[in-house]
């Protein structure tokens, strides 16, 4: 018996595999430093906590409307009114279990066999694995670490073809925390209009952002960018509520049909309870959020000062989401008892064996120059985690 080709085109998520990995070293007992986490460490709002109680008691434990209960898109539309100044009705938004799954919707809804979609990388590791699995191909288009980040335009001109369909921008971004201007925005824009594209547009990390740094959606910049743009979003990172599932996308009527049939034929609605514990958390004010940004904001601070404290290590200092990026080029090729550490992967390896100090290396991002660090842990972790690794680059050759 043959898998389906579609399984040997993607692999697994790498970096749910190390966080695994992680997880069952501190099961067998050993103390690790986790910088892997894509998650917030604070528990979730107690009005989302209450809601979903409240949920449970009174019943509401049965399959739903496929594309999310009315309270919750509402909750939705009257968000994005009230932080991007977007106008949406409920027939152009689709609740899912997560914003992945969200993702995963909106590539089988849109890309075919034939179809391009521009990641600019380095790049969120399902973007193009989901666009793989939807028979499309995924065209790269690096940027650079000089440039924060972000798009060259020219660049970006130069990759579109007859075939390319969309172009997926995440603002901020994981991996490098960095995100884009509105002037910049405002140029891809006008290039996505003169090419009918559509942009995909990941504002998940939307909250987390820092000092003078603002976050714009694409879908604000040009009165015609609403028909073009797909925003999507969710709980998970904004609340703390990850294992929630509850993600979601605004966007033209049609594309959002597409993906509610798709959902209506595959997953069904989103857990009831979850999508209560949504409306509390979306309509329970910003006093969590605030609380949370200005935590994450210090050890913010503190990873990235104390990486850049350790020799063969640069660290920019992200804009946004929870994510330090360090460029340890300078370390690749060093030597550990006579073997060669050539890539992010081989330091990310020695850094959890001789350091236990867990970080994932930047290959699965698109990148062999890199290592994210997530700091959504406490500053003590932080602290001591970098101590034992300086402890360990000063033990390299
Ligand atoms: C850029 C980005 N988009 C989407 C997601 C998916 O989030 P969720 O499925 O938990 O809503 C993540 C999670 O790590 C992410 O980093």
């Amino acid at each position: 018996m043959n898998l389906a080709s579609r399984t040997t085109r993607i692999t697994p998520s790498p970096t749910l595999q190390l966080s695994a990995t992680v997880k069952s070293l501190v099961a067998q007992g050993q103390r690790v430093f986790d910088f892997t986490a894509g998650e917030p460490s604070f528990d979730s709002p107690d009005e989302a906590k209450h809601a979903a109680i409240t949920a449970i008691q009174a019943g509401f434990t049965k399959y739903t409307a496929v594309t999310g209960i009315d309270e919750l898109k509402d909750a939705i539309i009257e968000k994005l009114q009230r932080d991007q100044g977007l106008t949406y009705s409920r027939s152009q938004i689709v609740v899912s279990c997560g914003a992945k799954h969200t993702l995963f919707n909106l590539a089988l809804a849109l890309f075919e066999a034939g179809d391009e979609v521009i990641i600019p990388a380095p790049y969120w590791v399902s973007y193009p694995e989901q666009i793989l699995l939807a028979d499309a191909t995924p065209v790269f288009l690096q940027t650079s670490e000089a440039k924060n980040f972000t798009i060259d335009l020219a660049a970006l001109k130069g990759i579109i073809t007859e075939r390319t369909k969309a172009i997926i921008l995440n603002s901020p971004c994981n991996p490098t925390g960095s995100m884009y201007n509105r002037e910049t925005l405002e140029d891809i824009a006008a290039l996505a209009l003169q090419h009918n594209l559509l942009v995909i547009s990941d504002e998940i990390y939307e909250r987390m952002v820092y000092d003078e740094h603002r976050h714009y959606s694409i879908a604000t910049v040009h009165p015609d960018m609403m028909d073009h743009t797909i925003i999507v979003n969710g709980v998970s990172k904004t609340y703390s509520m990850t294992g929630w599932r509850i993600g979601y996308a605004a966007g033209p009527e049609r594309i959002l049909k597409a993906m509610g049939n798709i959902q209506s034929q595959s997953t069904s609605n989103p857990t009831s309870i979850a999508q209560k514990a949504a409306v509390g958390a979306l309509n329970g004010g910003t006093q969590f959020i605030n609380h949370m940004v200005k935590e994450l904001g210090m050890r913010r601070q503190a990873i990235v000062e104390g990486l850049n404290q350790i020799s063969g290590i640069h660290c920019p200092m992200p804009a946004g989401a929870f994510y330090a990026f360090p460029n340890v080029s300078d370390l690749c090729g060093r030597r550990f008892e006579g073997k060669v550490l050539s890539t992010p992967l081989d330091l990310a390896n020695f850094f959890l064996n001789e350091a236990k100090v867990a970080c994932i290396p930047g290959e699965p991002f698109g990148t062999d120059s890199h290592l994210r660090f997530s700091y959504t842990g406490p500053l003590s972790v932080i602290e001591e985690g970098l101590h034992h690794l300086a402890q360990a680059i000063a033990r390299l050759e």
